[in-house]
C-alpha cells in the first residue's frame, strides 16, 4: 500500500507548512509536506529534531533561514508538482544568498545527488532514515559544501523522538510503528525510497500514545505501510530472538494501545490483504476504543492483474478477508485503494474491478490512474501500454460507481444515532462542528456547547456522498 487513508494522502494538507513556538532570535526554518500521512509524521520528527538544535518555525518561506520540502514520489504527478515548487524556492534564492533550501523524503532518496549536480535545486538532500543527521547537514552547508545523506537504514524508526505535533485539531494524531516495506508490490516505488520494513519497540509506542492521551488528544492512528507484518521481538520468520523478553504482533500492541485509555480511539492504517489475521479482527470486535474502520487496499479486482503486481493474494483470497470482516466485526467501515489501467489491463479485466466495487460496497476508495515508477519490477518487467486517455476513462468509470456506493452508504446512516468525537469547527461555519464515526464517517452538526475532543451522541438526519448532518442528542 502506501499509507493513503482520507488522513493518509489527504488533498486539503498537500504542501501544508508547520508552526510552532517562536524561539527569540533563533534561526527560522520554513517546513513543507507533501505525500502520505508518515510524511506528516515524519515532518514531527523533523521538526523535534530541528527545535532542538535552536530552530523555531515560520508559516512565510520568505523570511526563513532553512526551507525544507518532505516530500512524496508515489507516482509522477506528485513529484512534478514538488519540482515546480522547489524552482520556485530557488529563484528567491537569487536575492537571500545565506537561504538555505533542503529536500526530504521519498524524492530525495529516489533522485540522491541528482538534485545536487544536475538541476542544482538544493543544497541538502536527506532521505528518510538520516533525519537525525539534519543538524550535521545544515552545518556542512553552512561550511560552504552540498550535503546528502541518502543511507537507508536496518533499524532506524526515531523510537526515541518524541514528535512535535504539528496537526492542528489537538484532538487526532499520528504515531508510526512501522517504517519501510518489504513487500515489492511490481508497481510501487515505496520499498526504494523508504527501505527495509522494521517495527518500533511497542514500549515507545503505548507511552507515545498516553502522552498524547495526557495532552488532550482522544484518537491516534498507528502507521505503517503494512501494519500487520508489525512485529517484535520475532524475526521475519516468526522465530524469537530474546527469549527472556515477550513478542508483539499487531494483533497485540492493538491491545496494548487499546488499554492506554477507555477513551481514546484507536485507527490504524495500512492493512495488506496478504497479511491481516483474524486475531486482529477480533482484537477489534472485542475492544469498543478500537475504531470499526479498516482500510484494506485491493487494487485490481483481478487475480491476475494482482497476479503481475505481485500482490500476493488472488481476488478469492481478497473476497475470503472481506467475508471475515463482516463476520467478526458487524458494522464495520471499509475503504480500498484502486489503480487503473496496469500494463496490459483488458477490459474484462477492469470490469472485475467494478464488479468487486460491487460486491464489497466501500465506503470510500482513493483511486488512481497506473503511473510508471523508475525503477520498480512493473517498470523492468511490463509495458506501461494502456493509453493515458483510457486509463483515464477507466478511472471516470470507478470514481462514478465509487460515488454512488459512497451516497448509498450514508443514505444508509440517517435516521441512526452515533457517537461522534467531535475535531474542529466546520470548513464553512464557527457555529458548526465536524466530527467522526467510529466506522469514520465524517458529521458535519450545530455546536451547541460541544467543544473538540468531546464525545457527543447525534442522530444522523441528512447526507450527501461526501458527508453526513446530524444534530446532538442527550446520551441516554
Ligand atoms: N501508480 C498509481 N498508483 C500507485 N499507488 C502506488 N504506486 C502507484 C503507482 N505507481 C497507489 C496504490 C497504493 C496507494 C498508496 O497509491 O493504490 O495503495
Ligand atoms: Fe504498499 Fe505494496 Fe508499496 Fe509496500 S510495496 S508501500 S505494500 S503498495
Amino acid at each position: 500500500m502506501g499509507i493513503v487513508l482520507d488522513k493518509d494522502m489527504d488533498e486539503a494538507r498537500q504542501g501544508e507548512a508547520i508552526t510552532m513556538n517562536e524561539v527569540e532570535g533563533g534561526r527560522k526554518l520554513y517546513l513543507e509536506s507533501y505525500g502520505c500521512a508518515m510524511n506528516f509524521s515524519d515532518s514531527e520528527v523533523v521538526a523535534s529534531i530541528l527545535t532542538n538544535d535552536g530552530f523555531s518555525t515560520t508559516q512565510d518561506s520568505e523570511e526563513a533561514d532553512l526551507i525544507l520540502i518532505n516530500t512524496c514520489s508515489i507516482r509522477e504527478n506528485a513529484e512534478q508538482r514538488i519540482r515546480n515548487r522547489l524552482r520556485q524556492f530557488n529563484k528567491a534564492k537569487k536575492n537571500r544568498p545565506g537561504l538555505i533550501i533542503g529536500i526530504l523524503g521519498c524524492m530525495a532518496e529516489r533522485l540522491k545527488t541528482n538534485l545536487l549536480e544536475e538541476e542544482k535545486l538544493v543544497d541538502i538532500v536527506a532521505g528518510p532514515d538520516s533525519y537525525r543527521d539534519l543538524p550535521g547537514l545544515i552545518q556542512e552547508v553552512e561550511g560552504g559544501q552540498k550535503a546528502v545523506n541518502v543511507l537507508l537504514s536496518r533499524d532506524e524508526t526515531y523510537a526515541d523522538i518524541s514528535p512535535v505535533r504539528l496537526d492542528k485539531n489537538g484532538v487526532t494524531g499520528f504515531v508510526s510503528i512501522t517504517r519501510g516495506c518489504d513487500n515489492m508490490c511490481s508497481f510501487c516505488v515505496v520499498p526504494f525510497t523508504r527501505g527495509r520494513e522494521r517495527s518500533r519497540d511497542p514500549q515507545t509506542i503505548v507511552q507515545e500514545c498516553g502522552a498524547l492521551f495526557n495532552a488532550g488528544y482522544r484518537e491516534v492512528t498507528l502507521l505503517g505501510q503494512n501494519v500487520d507484518s508489525y512485529r517484535w521481538n520475532m524475526t521475519s520468520k516468526g522465530e524469537i530472538k530474546d527469549e527472556t523478553n515477550p513478542t508483539t504482533n499487531f494483533a497485540e500492541l492493538l491491545v496494548m494501545v487499546a488499554q492506554v485509555h477507555p477513551d481514546l480511539r484507536i485507527r490504524f492504517s495500512t492493512s495488506h490483504p496478504k497479511d491481516m489475521t483474524d486475531d486482529v479482527l477480533y482484537a477489534i470486535a472485542n475492544h469498543k476504543n478500537i475504531c470499526n474502520y479498516i482500510h484494506l487496499p485491493v487494487q485490481s479486482g483481478n487475480s491476475d492483474i494482482l497476479k503481475k503486481m505481485n500482490r500476493g493474494y488472488t481476488r478469492e483470497w481478497y473476497m475470503n478477508r472481506i467475508e471475515a470482516i463482516n463476520r467478526i466485526i458487524p458494522n464495520c467501515g471499509i475503504t480500498t485503494d484502486i489503480i487503473t489501467g496496469f500494463c496490459d489491463e483488458t477490459l474484462e479485466q477492469h470490469e472485475e474491478t467494478l464488479s468487486i466495487m460491487r460486491e464489497v460496497k466501500y465506503d470510500t476508495a482513493y483511486m488512481y490512474k497506473y503511473s510508471e515508477r523508475p525503477k520498480t519490477l512493473a517498470e523492468r518487467k511490463y509495458e506501461d501500454n494502456i493509453p493515458e486517455d483510457e486509463k483515464q476513462r477507466r478511472l471516470e468509470e470507478i470514481i462514478t460507481l465509487q460515488h454512488e456506493h459512497s451516497l448509498a452508504m450514508n443514505k444508509a446512516q440517517v435516521g441512526k444515532i452515533e457517537e461522534v468525537l467531535v475535531e474542529t469547527p466546520s470548513k464553512r461555519s464557527e457555529e458548526q462542528m465536524m466530527g467522526r464515526t467510529d466506522r469514520n464517517l465524517k458529521v458535519i452538526f450545530d455546536r451547541k456547547d460541544s467543544k473538540p475532543g468531546d464525545y457527543v451522541m447525534v442522530r444522523i438526519t441528512d447526507c450527501n456522498k461526501a458527508s453526513l448532518k446530524g444534530e446532538i442528542v442527550e446520551s441516554e
